[in-house]
């Protein structure tokens, strides 16, 4: 939800009659409009027109196809600690319908590790929220019902509730992770001005966005492809098989569609001393805020320490994604970890590392976060990712 795009063909006006070519392949036919409309009928919306009616589904059946759903471990955060998960821990592979392996998860967001390793053969939805991706290896492509998508490390990809897609891999393999959210994941109302336009003081710009650039059909042809859709709403899947392709959209205009977000087009704040966690907000939703920690030049004041102090943000619980860069501020994490602080168990840098920070200028870490107000709790997927050690590793 950005701006407005426009792709394709349209008719003049929403609503009226919009035919195909007499002479051309589809002979006429009218084509068929599609309202993809959010918070009901009053927020953001896009128009579809398709070659063919999308509203017939020729089985409906209850589907194995899917990942293991995000459960909370029957220990949930019990004993209360500091924990620190490692994505590559995760043995589970397969297409990105499937490749998941939950890590935390409340009411209103659950956390995914994903490792694809082949293309999905299938089309997907998910109806329990939007899909933000954090692309963190190797290159993929998104196909949905609005176009095609290139996506590579570093991305986020935010895809709508519901949107039918199903991913390609440009590489052997990738590594993602994914917070699905239950309530939606929207960029801050505050970045924008009164008509929707991002701010100049927003941390980023329309231009840092990547968005659909072209409808996957047209009229020149009858489009042919996958015509399975795995639903998932309720945490259960469902096999919707169609009787013609989906992705038979020849234009589309409106502001629900899915986007990317270069990681690093992300412009950090720097101020005369350390600043607070939320100045690094990227995208929020209910309950929750995600953050990008970015190469930035630090604090400014001669005295300043600029290693993250220590704290207990009583009201939340955190999880970081570290991508890549030294991380001064803890040992025993690298790339593909995930360190979870839960309830404001007090914690920071690494014993030593808060000194010895004095007089840095800049910071290379590269890292996504999660702030919740509900808490995170480990799911039973997680327990073959955690390092168990962690909680005792501020020990001086
Ligand atoms: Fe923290």
């Amino acid at each position: 939800m950005l701006d407005r795009v426009a792709l394709g063909v349209l008719p003049e006006k929403p609503h009226t009659v919009f035919r195909a070519a007499a002479d051309g392949p589809l002979a006429g036919a009218l084509l068929q409009e599609e309202m993809f409309t959010r918070g009901g009928f009053d927020g953001p919306y896009s128009y579809l027109y398709h070659q063919r009616p999308i509203t017939a589904p020729i089985e409906v059946a209850t589907s194995s196809r899917g990942f293991p759903v995000a459960r909370p471990s029957e220990e949930g955060n019990h004993p209360l600690r500091r924990r620190l998960y490692h994505a590559p821990k995760a043995a589970r592979r397969g297409a990105m319908l499937e490749a998941r392996t939950s890590v935390v998860v409340n009411s209103d967001v659950a956390l995914y590790v994903l490792r694809p390793d082949r293309d999905d053969d299938v089309l997907f939805a998910n109806g329990d929220g939007d899909e933000l991706f954090y692309v963190f290896e190797g290159e993929l492509e998104l196909e949905s019902v609005f176009g095609r998508q290139r996506c590579v490390a570093g991305d986020y990809v935010h895809v709508p509730r519901s949107t039918i897609h199903r991913w390609k891999l440009l590489t052997a393999t990738a590594e993602l992770i994914v917070f699905e959210c239950r309530g939606g994941c929207v960029i801050p109302g505050n970045f924008r001005n009164p008509v929707g336009q991002l701010k100049l003081d927003a941390p980023y710009t329309h231009r840092d966005f990547g968005r659909p650039t072209a409808p996957i059909a047209t009229l020149d042809a009858v489009a042919e492809g996958p015509c399975d859709v795995i639903v998932k709403k309720g945490d259960r899947f469902t096999l919707h098989r169609l009787a013609h392709t989906p992705l038979d959209v020849v234009g589309w205009d409106g502001y629900a569609y899915p986007f990317t977000f270069p990681i690093e087009k992300y412009q950090p704040k720097t101020g005369l001393i350390h600043l607070p966690p939320t100045i690094h907000t990227t995208f929020t939703g209910p309950g929750f805020a995600i953050c990008s920690f970015v190469p930035r030049v630090t604090d400014t004041h001669p005295q300043a320490i600029p290693c993250p102090y220590p704290h207990s943000s009583v009201d939340c619980d955190e999880i970081l994604f570290y991508v890549r860069g030294n991380f001064t501020s803890r040992k025993g994490v690298g790339p593909g970890s995930l360190s979870l602080h839960p309830a404001g168990i007090p914690h920071g840098p690494h014993p030593g590392s808060y000194e010895k920070s004095i007089g840095s200028t800049r910071t290379d870490e590269l890292a996504v976060m999660i702030d919740t107000f509900a808490p995170l709790v480990p799911t039973t997927d997680a327990v073959a990712l955690e390092d168990r050690a962690y909680h005792e590793s501020w020990t001086l």
